[in-house]
């Protein structure tokens, strides 16, 4: 071990920045420590880059520019199935059979800028569970845990970042009365849910988010069950929302077609539009290569298949793997072409008029900003920097 530290020490020596550990994105890192805040180290092999490189994410921060604009002129990152991590153990004692998603707690999650939460809740040992099923019924080897541990971490995120807003999408198998909203009543969800009866349903704008955050109303939940919305005042997802296809279907370039569920993605009487891009079957290794490149391109093309509407929501799995950008940088331009008429938010401001971009930021904030114009293909004309031939050896006596 301290051999390991040392060698990590001489490493990291060798690199010679003064800045050594504000690694910008692209530059070659060993450690995640290396990198910048809101990145971490990784390489992409799927990509064909042996080279660790920092990586992004964390998205910028949108609320942070601008907080006077409907909830609907925003993107926001999104976890499919959230809850369910690599190496997780079910809280019954079983292992886990089903495949994983993400690869860090939902509390990760949101402190790295995720906003979009995708739970399955089952009815399961007479409680409500996160669970992958077998022909709709969850098992003690698909069981994740109970939602109300879950639900608990959105609510202490909530309590601790009052200017936040998070949005749940549940997949819903519970048959139980209520069952829904008993849970998120027994975390203490309620006081931040947002009533169905402020949501527009002819395609409208929503509230503003500053007007979400002063009404305390930061939580959106939609069910994929229609008579939830009368019976137990959770929004029905399809009324609100336009989705694509999702899993392998749904990756096919230049389509994007909708969901069976969804109306097409260019029905104007639904003002959110969501966008699904992972595989069918879950791939942790392959996931840094759909999320760049390939994300950006299927933004562009459901924005065009959804009458020239960005997505508010881009959903995806193993949300921290990318070759650079990733899914981080996919929010930044949506939010970017939302909210101010620009490649990235990192440009928007306060007050300027839309569209006219160009001036570089001026304002510093706290969330990160890797530079004026991100774009995920600049940084592999980089060269290899001079360091990380010293530094590979390294790596390879790091790595035994
Ligand atoms: C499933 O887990 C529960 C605990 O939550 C346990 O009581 C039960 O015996 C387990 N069932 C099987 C088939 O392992
Ligand atoms: C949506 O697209 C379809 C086919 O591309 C078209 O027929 C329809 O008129 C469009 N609907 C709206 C609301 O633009």
């Amino acid at each position: 071990m301290k051999l390991y530290t040392s060698l990590l020490f001489f490493a990291v020596f060798l690199f010679g920045y003064s800045a050594a550990f504000e690694l910008r994105e692209g530059q070659t890192c060993i450690a995640d420590r290396n990198c910048d805040d809101g990145m971490h180290c990784e390489t992409c092999f799927a990509n064909g880059n042996i080279r660790p490189r920092c990586t992004r994410i964390q998205p910028t921060n949108a609320l942070s520019k601008v907080k006077n604009l409907p909830y609907n002129r925003y993107s926001w990152l999104t976890t499919h199935n959230s809850f369910a991590r690599v190496g997780a153990k079910s809280t019954t004692g079983s292992m886990i059979l089903a495949p994983s998603n993400q690869q860090d707690s939902i509390t990760s999650q949101l402190m790295n800028g995720v906003r979009g939460l995708m739970l399955d809740m089952y009815d399961f040992e007479k409680d409500i569970w996160l669970c992958h099923s077998f022909a709709g019924k969850c098992y003690n080897t698909t069981a994740f845990e109970p939602a109300i541990n879950a639900l608990k971490e959105v609510k202490v995120f909530l309590e601790a970042n009052p200017n936040e807003i998070v949005t749940i999408f549940i997949e819903d198998y519970v048959t139980s009365k209520n069952g829904i909203r008993n849970v998120f009543n027994a975390a203490e969800l309620s006081k931040f849910w947002f009533p169905v009866s402020r949501m527009p349903r002819d395609g409208g704008d929503w509230p503003t988010v500053a007007d979400m955050i002063k009404e305390n109303h930061r939580l959106v939940v939609f069910t994929s069950k229609e008579h939830k919305e009368s019976s137990e005042g959770i929004a029905y997802e399809w009324r609100y929302v336009v989705e694509n296809q999702y899993g392998s279907g749904g990756m096919e370039n230049g389509l994007c077609p909708n969901r069976g569920e969804s109306q097409p993605m260019n029905a104007t009487s639904r003002s959110l539009v969501l966008v699904n891009y992972f595989p069918t079957a879950p791939d942790l290794l392959s996931a840094c290569k759909y999320n760049s490149e390939p994300l950006i391109e299927m933004t562009k093309t459901c924005y065009l298949a959804a009458g020239k509407r960005w997505p508010n929501f881009i959903a995806v799995d193993f949300y921290k793997k990318s070759d650079g950008g990733g899914a981080p940088e996919a929010v930044d331009f949506a939010n970017g072409e939302l909210i101010c008429g620009c490649k990235s938010v990192s440009v928007c401001k306060e007050n300027m008029v839309f569209g006219t971009c160009g001036n570089p930021p001026t304002t510093t904030s706290a969330a990160p900003s890797p530079g004026p114009e991100p774009s995920s293909g600049k940084f592999d004309s980089q060269p290899i920097q001079l360091q990380w031939m010293f530094s590979l050896p390294l790596l390879a006596i790091l790595s035994l």
